[in-house]
């Protein structure tokens, strides 16, 4: 019993189960999605009380612009608001604000609120929250790969030297470690293009709960869950 708890590093959460936990209370989609700034909350306080250091939300994926229109712009008016009136508290708590996804298909608004909070809490040193915005995991890849095939073509890059470093120093999450534990709630037990490279060695694990309904206890449960689990990597043990 003398075994330290081991705490994941890097814990990345797919918040699945909004739309059906506003459907449950009659209520309209985007009131489950506003239902779901407390348990970012929550899981930043946890995430940061057991010492995980990076903490990954898929907040919104490129299929995600597939939505009825004005549940995608009270998602785009939520992540605004969301950073402006959380950002001194993320100051408070020593956390870092970063992004990964393609920027470029925001409108001005949503850019210029995400560059101010990412640049607002870059001192922070307690945790980095990286959301996932505009993100799905295979035009990630396409991105990296054409990265990737620039370099090379213009003679900066030898094909035969390309290996795993080179794709992950491509990738938006080149400069944070891969997830040791991806979680997503609401019971789906599926990736949905989200961080598949970097989901290579991570543990899954997948609570019925639905997102507005996750709590701290429910992040502690994860990590319960996670310190659990036998990690090999390929080896034995
Ligand atoms: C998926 O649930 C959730 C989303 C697409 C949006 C997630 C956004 C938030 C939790 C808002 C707060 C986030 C930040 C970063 C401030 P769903 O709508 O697919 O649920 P369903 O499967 O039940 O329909």
């Amino acid at each position: 019993m003398s075994e330290q708890k081991r705490i994941p590093q890097h814990v990345a959460i797919i918040m699945d189960g909004n739309g059906r936990w506003a459907e449950l209370r009659g209520k309209e989609r985007y009131e489950g999605h506003a239902a779901g700034v407390e348990p970012v909350r929550a899981s930043l306080r946890a995430a940061a009380r057991q010492g995980v250091k990076y903490l990954t939300l898929y907040a919104f994926s490129t299929e995600n612009w597939g939505r009825p229109e004005k549940e995608v712009d009270a998602l785009m008016e939520l992540f605004c608001q969301s950073v402006v009136n959380e950002t001194p508290e993320l100051i408070r708590q020593g956390v870092r604000v970063r992004m990964i996804g393609e920027r470029s298909r925001f409108s001005e608004k949503v850019r210029s609120y995400l560059a101010q909070v990412e640049q607002r809490t870059a001192a922070g040193e307690t945790l980095t929250l990286i959301l996932a915005l505009n993100y799905s995991s295979r035009s990630e890849i396409v991105r990296a790969v054409r990265r990737i095939a620039s370099r090379s073509a213009a003679g900066e890059l030898d094909p035969e030297s390309i290996d795993e470093r080179t794709v992950c120093a491509a990738l938006d999450t080149a400069e944070y470690p891969d997830p040791d534990l991806i979680v997503r709630t609401s019971g789906e037990c599926r990736l949905s293009n989200f961080l598949l490279w970097q989901a290579s060695y991570a543990e899954l694990y997948f609570p019925d709960v639905l997102w507005p309904d996750f709590t701290e206890a429910e992040f502690d449960r994860a990590i319960e869950e996670y310190a659990r689990r036998d990690r090999r990597f390929g080896l034995v043990k």
